[in-house]
């Protein structure tokens, strides 16, 4: 028994920022933004925090689902990190939602989705029969720093939710990390322990943009592969490719190794910027949203993060 996805939502703040907003603010341009990544907008937190992202993912999610707090036996969010180091980000929004079950975080940064998949699965092989909710909510904007123009401009707040059920859609699951592979940092907050030397670093998001993109296209072509391979499937037999949405150029790499026509590429990362965990449940419910996804479609699901972590996982809807 694994699970089937019985509802998706979605939350964002209501600042919208464009490229030339931030054009006003760094040393960029909206033809740099676009061209080298296919981002046009995304959205920035004001006041929102990431439990209120979060939690208004979930509500969303579980109207859809027909659920109700009392229904949730388990809260798994994924998360770079919530509103505090502890509690918990899942902790704070049961608190939010009046839910009372096990609820507990999870950091496998871009690629949480699928790692909470993995887990849920593994929960459902082990018995249970209930509803579980998963969050992947970000505020990356506040872990960025704003005068690094080649970090900042990429990334979004967001949050994406959806309920499982215990069902047959997975066919499909392999997770990995790769540890030796490029920077993608950031350190914990300084403490001011007299016993430990000043900690040197950046206290922001350090990345090696170049580095990140060759692992980010190599690895994501040899998960379909793998993918494929394993289930004696080829990329023809995938309807949809969700994959997460960091740049456009990495997608449109992937997609042409794989021979595959553009429209089972769907992007919304030009409106939403790398939302990290939160991108590909995003883009499930945008499909879901449109119709696009329907009874009996086969989606392959594919996401990298620091670590580097990264997957793949196949649903039969
Ligand atoms: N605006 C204008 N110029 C810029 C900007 C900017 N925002 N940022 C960098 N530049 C400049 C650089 O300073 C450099 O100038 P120079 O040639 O005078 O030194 C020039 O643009 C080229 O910089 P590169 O880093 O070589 O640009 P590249 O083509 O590699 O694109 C990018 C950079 C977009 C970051 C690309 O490498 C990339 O997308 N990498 C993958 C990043 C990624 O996926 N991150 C997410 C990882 S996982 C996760 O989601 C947490």
């Amino acid at each position: 028994m694994s699970f089937r996805i019985v509802g998706t939502g979605r939350a964002v703040p209501e600042n919208t920022v464009t490229n030339r907003q931030l054009s006003e603010l760094l040393d960029t341009s909206d033809e740099w933004i676009v061209t080298r990544t296919g981002i046009q907008s995304r959205y920035i937190c004001t006041t929102e925090s990431v439990t209120d992202l979060a939690a208004g993912a979930a509500e969303k999610a579980m109207k859809k689902a027909g659920v109700t707090a009392n229904d949730i036996e388990m809260i798994i969010c994924a998360t770079l990190g919530g509103d505090y180091v502890f509690p918990s980000l899942a902790c704070c929004v049961a608190g939010k939602l009046g839910a009372n079950c096990p609820s507990t975080d999870l950091n496998a940064a871009c690629t949480g989705f699928l790692y909470a998949l993995n887990f849920a699965e593994m929960f459902y092989n082990g018995g249970k029969t209930g509803n579980i909710l998963i969050i992947c909510a970000e505020r990356l904007s506040g872990r960025m720093d704003w005068r690094d123009r080649s970090t900042c401009v990429l990334f979004g707040d967001a949050a994406g939710a959806c309920v499982l059920s215990p069902g047959e859609s997975l066919k499909y699951m392999h997770l990995s990390v790769n540890s030796d592979a490029a920077p993608l940092y950031l350190l914990s907050p300084r403490g001011n322990s007299p016993f430990s030397p000043p900690r040197g670093g950046s206290d922001f998001t350090v990345m090696d943009g170049q580095a990140v993109f060759k692992f980010a296209t190599r690895t994501l072509e040899n998960e379909a592969r793998r993918a494929f391979g394993s289930l004696g499937l080829s990329a023809e037999d995938m309807d949809l490719f969700l994959i997460h949405q960091a740049n456009k150029r990495i997608l449109e790499y992937v997609r042409l190794k794989l021979g595959q026509p553009p429209e089972k590429f769907p992007i919304n990362l030009d409106r939403y910027g790398n939302v990290s965990a939160a991108s590909i449940p995003i883009l499930l419910d945008e499909l879901l949203e449109a119709g696009e996804i329907t009874p009996g479609r086969r989606l392959f699901l594919s996401a990298f993060g620091a670590g580097m972590t990264y997957g793949s996982c196949v649903l039969e809807w």
